[in-house]
């Protein structure tokens, strides 16, 4: 449908047509990403689930492979969900384990491995006679297990994976089994961790950090044991509000546990990956540069019907590097991993622009503003920063009337995918709030209200604090792709995903500008760079 063609992305991930869902398994193999993606091989809505496949040299160019794994057995036959791969260090053998959906729609796990191990494209699969390999396990529902991890290694030499699931109390927990061959498994007793409220626990993730401040990038591998300089992160996709939540914290290997740093952060009712539409998320460690990779399923926010009108749906987020944050210590840094500014061509620069209380400045890009990577930074006139005497706003993204409320030093940032006229446009922005007792607080949101004209779409305000320390100025990278704004806020600390729809701004018609939205202070921006993002022109692999 070459009408709606134009909310296709240029450099994000996606299946040529139909809908995608969660990506899997993603990994490094003989040279190669590999990414599969839970796929609906005919048409634009959930169901038939199969894995699609994709390989690329760089994380940033694909090709497009056959599917990898159908829905063809009795223990899959309702889907064949979500999974993970672990390569098997001692003869780099893989391994993939993943949740089939049978034919009573029981969730069960499966073993999977490649029928030619020789073959870098991993194109053939062959199913264990033995599967299904784990069926829910007694005092779990037939339909709360799923979405096996990566699996590490323990003291003893044994393999653990762990599953989410929940209980009676809708509590979401973790469980963990251990494994010597990926054919017979031993649960675990106790719980690797549970949260009460949080609901049933999809696509668990959990791997370690290095908090030593090393380099930047630096990821270590699912097996690296704890303690040392080394903490361990815990992650859901909670089916309640649809939101990936994580928690750093400590694991203690011989009791099964894991125990959260802050336990008012706790899984599910703190830190979030994103705060806009992100889901179903999964690390994988990059053996090739020595790096974590985050994948994200970021789906759609216009109608189903708009979905099967134009044919497919979703994305995938830009993978991004995942790091323990050395300078606050209590959060992650999430990053787009760096073969992405391969994609950067034509560039301006802009100096230090001050933007009075009140203006709007527009950006006189290059190339279209419908493919580009923005970095920008600002700073806020110290004096009114010292001399504003605000009462405490208990500022709030969601609720606190996003980019066009007036406050004394704040909402101030970007307007992207605008038109000319403003009638559309999504604002990127940060807000400080100052408290009675002189403290201050940043937020950083999105507020997609005003980002089509469309009415069939979904437009929420969202985001959350983000810390800024001493002499830091605020900072925000932004991606835009046609249908989606990824950003990236205090180099990314706290990031956000939004789908957004214009209807006029498009291509040469899309603008970008800055706004300083606060009643009482001038904010400065000290450098912004926008480059024009060249399209991957993702195609089918030629076998030739
Ligand atoms: C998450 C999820 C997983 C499941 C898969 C099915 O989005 O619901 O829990 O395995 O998608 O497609």
């Amino acid at each position: 449908n070459d009408m709606l063609d134009w909310q296709r992305t240029a450099f994000h991930f996606q299946p040529l047509n139909n809908w995608m869902n969660d990506p899997n398994a993603p990994l490094f193999y003989k040279g190669w990403y590999h990414l599969f993606y839970q796929y609906n091989p005919s048409g634009a809505v959930w169901g038939n689930i199969t894995w699609g496949h994709a390989v690329s040299r760089d994380l940033v160019r694909w090709f497009h492979l056959p599917l990898a794994l159908f829905p063809d057995q009795w223990y899959d036959s309702n889907g064949a969900w979500t999974g993970s791969a672990t390569v098997l260090p001692s003869d780099g053998r893989l391994v993939v384990l993943y949740t089939g959906s049978t034919n009573e729609s029981v969730q069960v796990q499966n073993l999977v491995v490649p029928a030619d191990p020789n073959d870098s494209l991993l194109l053939r699969w062959s199913k264990s006679d033995a599967n299904p390999v784990l069926l829910p396990p007694a005092g779990v529902a037939p339909y709360d297990f799923r979405d096996p991890t990566t699996a590490w290694i323990d003291s003893e030499g044994f393999w653990r994976v762990a599953i989410g699931t929940k209980d009676d109390a809708h509590a979401g927990i973790a469980i963990v089994y251990r494994t010597a061959d990926f054919l017979n498994y031993e649960l675990l007793p106790g719980v690797l961790h549970r949260v009460v409220g949080t609901g049933m626990w999809e696509c668990v993730d959990f791997y370690p950090v290095a908090t030593g401040g090393n380099a930047m990038g630096e990821g270590l591998d699912a097996s690296v044991p704890a303690g040392n300089g080394v903490k361990h992160v815990l992650k859901a996709s909670m089916d309640d509000d649809r939101h990936d939540y994580y928690a750093i914290g400590s694991y203690d290997l011989e009791k099964n546990a894991w125990v959260p740093d802050n336990p008012e952060a706790d899984v599910g009712i703190g830190l979030r990956y994103d705060w806009g539409k992100f889901y179903a998320s999964k690390t994988f460690f990059d053996p090739a540069k020595q790096r974590r990779v985050l994948w994200g399923w970021v789906g759609e926010t216009d109608s189903e019907a708009a979905d099967v009108k134009k044919g497919w749906a979703s994305l995938q987020a830009i993978p991004r590097t995942v790091v323990f944050d050395v300078k606050t210590g209590s959060n992650l840094i999430q990053w787009p991993v760096e073969e992405v500014e391969s994609l950067r061509m034509s560039s301006r620069k802009y100096g230090n622009i001050k933007l009075v209380p009140g203006s709007i400045f527009p950006l006189d890009v290059v190339g279209m503003a419908t493919q580009l990577d923005i970095v920008a930074e600002f700073e806020i006139d110290p004096v009114a920063l010292t001399a504003t005497v605000e009462a405490d706003v208990g500022y709030n993204c969601s609720t606190s009337g996003g980019a066009a409320a007036r406050g004394m030093l704040g909402p101030f940032g970007l307007l992207v995918l605008a038109d000319e006229g403003l009638s559309e446009q999504t604002a990127v922005y940060f807000y400080i709030a100052k408290g009675t007792d002189g403290q201050l607080t940043t937020h950083f949101c999105h507020d997609e209200t005003r980002s089509s004209r469309a009415n069939d779409i979904v437009k929420r305000v969202v985001g959350s604090r983000v810390p800024v320390l001493d002499g830091e100025k605020l900072s925000v990278r932004i991606l835009v792709d046609h249908s989606i704004v990824e950003s990236f806020g205090q180099k990314g600390r706290a990031c956000i995903t939004s789908r957004v729809y214009p209807t006029r701004a498009i291509y040469s018609a899309a603008r970008v500008f800055l706004f300083n939205n606060a009643s009482s202070a001038n904010v400065i921006t000290k450098s912004i760079t926008t480059w024009q993002m060249n399209s991957t022109f993702n195609h089918p692999f030629n076998f030739q």
